[in-house]
């Protein structure tokens, strides 16, 4: 089952590249919205064999998700973000937040729900594997800023070197356009992406804070 691309997610894929909602999906795809996907991550994990043929899916499944996320998940478009090297628990959280609603994105919205349990698995161990290419700094004053404050704050959750941990998201090297929206995002706390913990550490920054923090980020190894 995990061996081809599940025809939903081609189909998802070509709404959302023309643009246009995606159709409700068939039953068979919403039957493994009940899986407890960190168990099965777990699982995976436990056992290589089963480890690598749920990373050749995620593979296959990364490149249909290479339209707008880049080769290997290094994004060139500076609104979305990079999958490179994010770390797993973190992206399936992501999975799951879309798919029932607390985040809030048409396209990425269809994409999950039109993928199985092991593709969305296995495209978690592939992303996780990838190198982030590294962007560097345009402006040192403006990151020598951002530094600072990442060194206050941001350091205690996502590590001084920006790459979270299992379940925190990695900042190093993400998309500047990316990180701004959503810094912003937290901030205003709407309906699109909130969180209660970022929220709170957002609401503390200045629009001159959130544009140094991300010059430092977007530019961190
Ligand atoms: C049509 C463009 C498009 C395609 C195709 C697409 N994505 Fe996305 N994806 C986005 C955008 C835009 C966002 C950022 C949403 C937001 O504004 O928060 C995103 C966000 C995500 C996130 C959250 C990342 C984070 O750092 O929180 C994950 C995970 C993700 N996409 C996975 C996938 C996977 C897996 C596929 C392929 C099956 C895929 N996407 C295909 C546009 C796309
Ligand atoms: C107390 C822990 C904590 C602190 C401190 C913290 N974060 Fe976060 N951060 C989180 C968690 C948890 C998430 C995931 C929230 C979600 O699911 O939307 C997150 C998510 C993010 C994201 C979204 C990542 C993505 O790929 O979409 C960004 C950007 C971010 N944090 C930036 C920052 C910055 C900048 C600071 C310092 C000003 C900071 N965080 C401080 C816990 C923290």
């Amino acid at each position: 089952m995990a061996k081809r691309i599940s025809v939903a997610l081609a189909v998802a894929l070509l709404a959302a590249l023309t643009i246009q909602p995606v159709a409700a999906q068939p039953a068979k795809a919403r039957a493994t919205a009940s899986v407890d996907l960190n168990a099965r991550l777990n699982e995976v994990q436990a056992e290589p064999k089963l480890a690598e043929t749920l990373f050749k899916t995620g593979r296959k499944v990364a490149a249909v998700c290479a339209n707008c996320h880049g080769e290997g998940g290094n994004s060139v478009k500076p609104d979305i973000p990079n999958l490179a090297g994010q770390n797993p628990a973190y992206l399936l959280e992501q999975l799951r937040q879309f798919a029932d609603g607390r985040r809030r994105n048409e396209f990425m919205e269809g994409m999950i729900k039109a993928m199985s349990s092991d593709e969305k698995v296995g495209m978690v161990l592939f992303y996780a594997a990838q190198e982030v290419v590294h962007k560097p700094a345009a402006n040192p004053a403006l990151v020598a800023k951002g530094q600072e404050y990442f060194n206050k704050t941001c350091f205690r959750c996502h590590g001084s070197d920006g790459r979270g941990n299992a379940q925190i998201a990695r900042l190093a090297g993400q998309q500047a356009g990316y990180l701004q929206l959503t810094l912003e995002r937290y901030r205003a706390g709407g309906g699109v992406r909130a969180d209660s913990v970022m929220s709170a550490n957002a609401r503390l920054m200045s629009d001159a804070d959130i544009h140094a923090v991300v010059a430092f980020v977007s530019a961190m190894q």
